[in-house]
């Protein structure tokens, strides 16, 4: 096959891609395998610099079998949706020629040659946030880039959808549509990008890490459940999302907050209902979550426009997105008031973009009787305090789609062996 003095060669290529949130649900398949949604659902894709998964991907002919590695950790790939993404890719798989290795490994070989993946995420999995979204975007994206496929980042989303629906709308930066399709090989259910990180860059997002107990329904087990028992789900796949959607496109194109945060909120809120009209009904929010909600509704009803939009997928986290770096500040200075730190340690209490928090005047160690109670409460005192019901904030923006990373020195396989580094 290849025109290799030696068989010990191995060509590899790392990617980074960025996770996702998004502000119309994705809740409900009307094909399981295929990965096939009821409606369309928009994203904004997060910075990767805060939160992405970083993925390389190997191949060699001393390789035996197909194996992956994820946090170091050495995983199983015989599930279904890995083996349908490989397939997927192979299938594509072209002609690729590294003269400088001396390698030559004709489009038909690739069926015969056997991967290794390795995928980290910059974030801790325990965290409960999507990974499974940057992980399979990231895969698709590096197999591709390693196979030489000619497919563009939209048809590349249609093979990271067979590994986590959501994963699709990571194959773009920015704000991102998942259109649903009509086929029955799912074809048209791909990603396309509505506008790209600097279209609308005054946002800023802050995730708050919620701590929680309790183990959550998947969101796979979750959204069948309520396909076969939520009226609700019928009703708003059928009626609410189609003119939600054409309202979100709106407010993105014409960057209006105002539409952008009361869509974003309602859609979250009316996933969380159909999660509640399941039988047995789901909860993911906990008290904490509807801490923040109040919380935000409340600042939000006191000011003349809405200041910040939230957004919760399945589980407790909240996903707050800030209208602007001012209403960003007010919002932390908002969320240590009611919420905080177990310790004096604010450098491990508020991650990520840390400017956010120097702006908000809150450096270093936190006198938190310091902090004045926001004015929208002035009222009904005494207001009360929830030390140690966030375990942590992120701190965020729009970010960028997925990219190549050429340096060898951050790739996660060993260039020698394909083993991990
Ligand atoms: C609540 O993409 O994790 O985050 O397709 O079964 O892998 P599978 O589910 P997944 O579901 C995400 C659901 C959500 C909403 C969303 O991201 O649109």
């Amino acid at each position: 096959m290849m025109a290799a003095e030696s068989q010990n060669w191995v060509l590899m290529v790392t990617a980074q891609t960025p996770t996702n949130i998004a502000v119309i649900k994705y809740w409900g398949k009307r094909d399981e395998t295929l990965i096939l949604p009821v409606n369309d659902s928009i994203s904004v894709t997060l910075d990767p610099t805060h939160l992405c998964t970083t993925t390389t991907v190997a191949v060699s002919p001393r390789f035996h079998q197909d194996r992956m590695w994820l946090n170091g950790k050495e995983i199983s790939l015989s599930g279904g949706r890995f083996q349908n993404c490989l397939r997927e890719i192979r299938a594509r798989a072209c002609d690729v020629e590294d003269t400088k290795k001396g390698i030559k490994i004709a489009k038909e070989d690739w069926g015969k040659l056997h991967v290794h993946i390795a995928s980290f995420n910059n974030f801790p999995t325990a965290a409960g946030l999507a990974s499974s979204a940057a992980g399979f975007a990231c895969l698709a994206y590096a197999l591709g880039k390693l196979m030489n496929v000619k497919e563009d980042e939209s048809q590349l989303s249609a093979i990271a959808r067979q590994g986590s629906g959501s994963a699709c709308r990571s194959l773009f930066g920015g704000f991102v549509k998942w259109i649903m399709g009509k086929e029955d090989n799912g074809s048209d259910s791909l990603a396309v990008q509505l506008a790209d990180e600097k279209h609308w860059d005054d946002l800023v997002i802050i995730i708050a890490v919620v701590s929680s107990r309790q183990k959550e329904t998947s969101s796979t087990s979750g959204m069948r459940e309520s396909v076969e028992t939520s009226l609700l789900l019928q009703h708003r796949a059928k009626e609410i999302v189609p003119k939600r959607i054409l309202k979100m496109e709106e407010a993105i194109r014409n960057r209006d907050f105002a539409s952008f945060s009361q869509l974003t909120c309602a859609d979250s809120n009316q996933f969380h209902a159909v999660c509640l009209d399941t039988s047995p009904p789901i909860f993911y929010m906990n008290d904490t979550s509807h801490r923040i909600i109040s919380i935000t509704e409340k600042w939000n009803r006191s000011e003349e426009a809405p200041q910040v939009a939230y957004t919760f997928d399945a589980g407790p986290n909240a996903v707050l997105i800030a209208r602007n770096r001012k209403a960003a500040t007010l919002l932390i200075q908002r969320l240590l008031y009611y919420f905080p730190p177990s310790s004096d340690d604010l450098d491990s209490y508020i991650i990520g973009d840390k400017s956010i928090a120097k702006d908000a005047g809150i450096n270093g160690v936190l006198d938190v009787e310091a902090l004045p109670p926001p004015p929208e409460i002035k009222d009904n005192i005494p207001s009360q305090k929830y030390k140690g019901d966030v375990s942590y904030f992120i701190c965020t923006r729009p970010g960028r789609g997925p990219v190549l990373l050429s340096d060898s020195s951050q790739a996660l396989l060993n260039e020698e062996n394909g083993l991990p580094k």
